[in-house]
């Protein structure tokens, strides 16, 4: 097994209490906008992206109490920085060369996202602190379907 191909930094994502107050406060300080509110039930919440040039903003909120998100909004009232997302080239090498030097990989790659590609998570305690999600891109990393806000 090789080592991951990192292709980029796909995405910050922030836990957040109520997605609506959030995107308001982003729109109105910082100008940015939000897309479309999409709603991942397995994973228990509804989340929506700011796009920028070289990567996005995830913004989530927990979608039925119990939720992962739910539980580290418990832990964090006010919200805060949840993971971050790199792009890997391909999933099933990048986790298997990942799992073969000792992280722990959860999830078993074959996960998908509201976009509908492969993701999986590395245990924080395995990339320096931070929960980290990666995700197969398609396509050379860009995504076909651009969602406008
Ligand atoms: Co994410």
């Amino acid at each position: 097994m090789g080592v991951a191909m990192i292709t980029g930094l796909s995405h910050v994502s922030l836990a957040v209490p109520n997605l609506e107050a959030a995107a308001k406060r982003l729109k109105e300080v910082y100008g940015l906008h939000i897309g479309a509110v999409m709603v991942n039930e397995e994973q228990g919440v509804r989340m929506a992206y700011v796009e920028l040039a070289n990567a996005r903003i995830e913004l989530m909120e927990p979608s039925r109490p119990g939720s992962p998100v739910a539980k580290f909004l418990e832990r964090n009232p006010g919200g805060g920085i949840h993971h971050f997302c790199l792009g890997v080239d391909d999933m099933a090498a990048s986790a298997a060369g990942i799992a073969a030097k000792g992280a722990r990989v959860l999830g078993d790659g074959k996960q998908i996202n509201v976009h509908g590609e492969r993701i999986a998570f590395v245990h924080p305690k395995d990339f320096l602190g931070a929960l980290v999600e990666l995700e197969e891109k398609a396509e050379g990393g860009k995504r076909k379907a651009k969602r406008k806000s």
